[in-house]
Formats: C-alpha cells, structure tokens, sequence
C-alpha cells in the first residue's frame, strides 16, 4: 500500500508537496497488519514511525513510489493507494539552490505517472482499492474514478469545513465498490482503518469465491 504526500524537487532546498501526514494511510496498515496481513508500506515522508509489524519502504517522489510498488507488485494479492500523489512535477529539478535573480519566474511542469491505474492494469492485477480527497460532488467524482482507473473499491473522503482530512486524527470516509456504497461515518481514522480493512477482506473473498465457482 502507499501513504503519505510525495515531494518533487524544484532544487536540493525546495519542492512541490501537500499537507497529507500519512496518518490515515498508517492507520490502514496498522489495521491491515492486526486483521493478520503481511504488509509493505510505501510512503512518502512524514513524521510517522512504522506500524508494529509493517515493513516501511521510504520514498520521497512520485517518481520513486511507482518504482517501489512495481517492486512489490509480483507478492501483492491487495493494493490500497491512501497516498495524496502529486499529478504533476517540475520539468527540470536544479541540480544547485535557484537564486533570487529574477522578478517572475515560470514553472514548467509534467504529468506524473498515475500508480493506482499503473497497478489495476497489470497483468497479475491485485485486488485494487482507491482513495479519493474531493472538494465538490466528491461521491460522483468517486464513481468516476472507481471506473476509469478500473478499481474494485474506492474510499472517498469529502474536504469541506466540517471535514478537513489532511492531517486530522479524524476523518469521514464512504467506501463505494460497484454494487453498493456503505457510509463508514465520521470518527478517528483508527477507527476507520479497521471498518475499511473489514469491507476489504469482506469484497476480497467474495471475489475470490465468485472466481472459483
Ligand atoms: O495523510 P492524511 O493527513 O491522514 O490524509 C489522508 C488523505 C486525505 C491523504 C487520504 O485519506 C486520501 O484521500 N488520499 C488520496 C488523496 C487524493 O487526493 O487522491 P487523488 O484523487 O489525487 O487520487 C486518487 C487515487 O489515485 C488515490 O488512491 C491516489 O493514491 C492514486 N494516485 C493519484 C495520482 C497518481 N499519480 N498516482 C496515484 O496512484
């Protein structure tokens, strides 16, 4: 699974991120690790110590998370993608600190690769659940993304006044699969890691019986 923010290098000193601590995606493989999985988590930084259990693979770019979990991917029966991925990334990271010459500058910036529709794509494709951090019509946006990036479930979480998920102990979480939604609520992301890791394990032999019979 992967967790946390990624960092993109504009030069050694600076960088494009956003405010994920990592702590839902921590609190998923804590539940995941209880429930009696074997779990690699794959996160960017974060001030976050590694869950009893669970071996902490530490990358810092997009970049650098799509090259560990494509590692990983051949032992992989489930994925959950909790980390806040940035889309883009600067064209060019300086090699020395830029300095203050000029009045305006323009960044450049490029598409990062997408590692969740990466991992429902490949050939020896896990069991693939999304996370989704939307501002506006957030469970259709969801719906959305279960389809294009071909996801067996997806979590949503709505960033509002009432919510602010980045990191808060707390958060909202609906989790929508194809055939249904199930509101888990609002309360700690401890909490709701292990409801999420329960409907994970519930979908997970359901398609596993389906597949066999
Ligand atoms: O870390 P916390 O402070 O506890 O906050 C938790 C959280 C808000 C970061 C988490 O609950 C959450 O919602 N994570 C997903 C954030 C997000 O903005 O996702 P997205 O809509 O950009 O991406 C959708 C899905 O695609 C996610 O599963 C993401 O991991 C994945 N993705 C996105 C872009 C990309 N290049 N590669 C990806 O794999």
């Amino acid at each position: 699974m992967t967790a946390g923010p990624t960092w993109e290098a504009l030069d050694p000193v600076r960088g494009l991120s956003n405010h994920s601590s990592g702590k839902m995606g921590y609190a998923v493989a804590a539940a995941a690790r209880k429930a009696g999985a074997d779990v690699d988590l794959i996160s960017g930084p974060t001030a976050l110590s590694a869950p009893s259990g669970v071996r902490l693979i530490a990358v810092r770019s997009a970049d650098e998370m799509m090259a560990a979990v494509q590692n990983g991917i051949d032992r992989c029966d489930i994925f959950i993608g909790v980390a806040a991925v940035a889309d883009y990334r600067p064209a060019h990271a300086e090699e020395s600190k830029i300095k203050k010459n000029d009045e305006r500058v323009t960044l450049e910036l490029v598409r990062n690769p997408d590692i969740l529709s990466w991992v429902s794509a490949h050939h020896k494709r896990p069991f693939t659940v999304g996370f989704a951090a939307e501002t506006n019509n957030p469970l259709e946006y969801a719906r959305a993304k279960l389809a294009s990036k071909n996801l067996d479930l997806i979590a949503v979480n709505h960033v509002s006044n009432q919510n602010n998920p980045f990191g808060s102990d707390q958060n909202q979480l609906v989790v929508i699969s194809a055939t249904d939604e199930s509101d888990l609520g609002r309360k700690s992301k401890t909490q709701l890691a292990a409801e999420l890791v329960g409907v994970i394990a519930r979908k997970f032999h359901e398609r596993h019986k389906t597949q066999n019979s």
